[in-house]
């Protein structure tokens, strides 16, 4: 770190070696209301020279279209940069605004060569089952995903979303590298089983929306009022009615922390975030999501802000009363099946 650069982790026992801290890119085509080309093209670059090398995508974020987006940035990088997609959320042909999980063989397949075509490379580094499918056997899944590997196509697995007892089922298959879920100082849950299965398989967590989806820098309250038409958190329990003002009452440790390290509240999550890794015993890679150059260099700074015991305390109470669930269809997550 003495370049200025963040620090350096081992993606789980054998995966690639990465930055601390990685990329969310979905808001750059998906999700989050407009966003500027140019700006997003900066905050790549900004990204890469903080030594921030695991950029996150999927073939699900924007049909497509983001994968697309950053092809040209990792073929001028490729060397540099660390490519995770995922599959598994498929557009019905009947219609287009739904999503079904496919975790099938012939699924994968056709999902691998349309990412390789998308993303203009040869390989994917890390590649990622983005959601399961429960009428398909985890196994048979990942046999598939494992020949992937011996193909060349893939580098290392992935899985997001899943259940302790599926991550051990998967890896008995082939080594999984990471696991991708939500973990923030709102969003807890995996803390029970799927970390401990993860740290006793030598698997990293990559954490998901370690912002709360913007929330936790308390840049919006209210998302039906304040954010764009046809933005995904207008529609997210947590951050709309009642919840949303309880919601971000809950902040007021984050900015009591935030005070006392001159810090943004923003920073203090990620921070929170990142030593979840000392906490837990395991490699902690979250993967912030941001469209501005600004805004990825006050993220990758919170890699260097340590809490101490007395501020984790503090904020230790938040989850538990976060009102609301992560989703408005929770089916989509692994909760049910824990
Ligand atoms: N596996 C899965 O199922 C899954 C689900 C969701 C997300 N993901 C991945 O995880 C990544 C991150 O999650 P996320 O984007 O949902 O949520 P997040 O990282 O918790 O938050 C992203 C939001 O925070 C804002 N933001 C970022 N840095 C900020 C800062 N310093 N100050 C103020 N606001 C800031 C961003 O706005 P701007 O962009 O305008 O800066 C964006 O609206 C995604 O990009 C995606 O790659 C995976």
């Amino acid at each position: 770190m003495t370049d200025g650069t963040i620090t350096k982790v081992e993606l789980g026992t054998d995966g690639p070696e990465v930055g601390v801290q990685g990329l969310g890119c979905m808001g750059m085509s998906f999700a989050y209301g407009p966003a500027d080309a140019g700006t997003s093209r900066a905050t790549l670059e900004r990204a890469l020279d903080l030594g921030v090398t695991l950029y996150d995508t999927a073939d699900a974020y924007g049909a497509g279209e983001n994968e697309r987006f950053l092809a040209p940035f990792f073929r001028a990088h490729r060397d540099e940069v660390v490519i995770a997609t995922k599959f598994a959320l498929s557009i019905p042909p009947e219609d287009p605004t739904r999503r079904i999980i496919r975790n099938d063989p012939p699924y994968i397949r056709q999902a691998v060569e349309a990412s390789l075509e998308r993303l203009g490379v040869e390989v994917i580094d890390l590649y990622y089952m983005h959601r399961r499918d429960v009428n398909v056997p985890i196994e048979e899944t990942v046999a598939t995903m494992a020949e992937l590997v011996r193909e060349g196509k893939v580098k290392h697995l992935g899985l997001s979303e899943v259940t302790a007892d599926e991550l051990r089922a998967a890896h008995a298959v082939h080594p999984i590298a990471a696991v991708q879920s939500e973990w923030s100082l709102f969003s807890r849950d995996i803390e029970a089983k799927v970390v401990p299965a993860a740290r006793e398989l030598g698997v990293a967590l990559v954490p998901y929306s370690p912002l709360g989806r913007g929330f936790l820098t308390g840049s919006f309250v209210h998302a039906d009022k304040e954010l764009t038409a046809g933005d995904f958190r207008r529609q997210q329990p947590r951050f709309t009615g009642g919840n949303a003002a309880a919601n971000a009452a809950l902040l007021e440790p984050v900015r009591t922390v935030a005070e006392a390290h001159g810090a943004t509240l923003g920073q203090i999550a990620l921070a929170w975030a990142q030593q979840r890794a000392a906490v837990h015993g395991l490699p902690v890679v979250p993967i912030p999501g941001t469209r501005k150059p600004e805004r990825v260099a006050e993220n990758a700074a919170a890699t260097r802000i340590v809490l101490t015991e007395d501020q984790l305390a503090l904020l230790e109470p938040i989850a538990g009363q976060v009102a609301g669930d992560r989703y408005a269809d929770m089916a989509f997550t692994s909760a049910g099946r824990e």
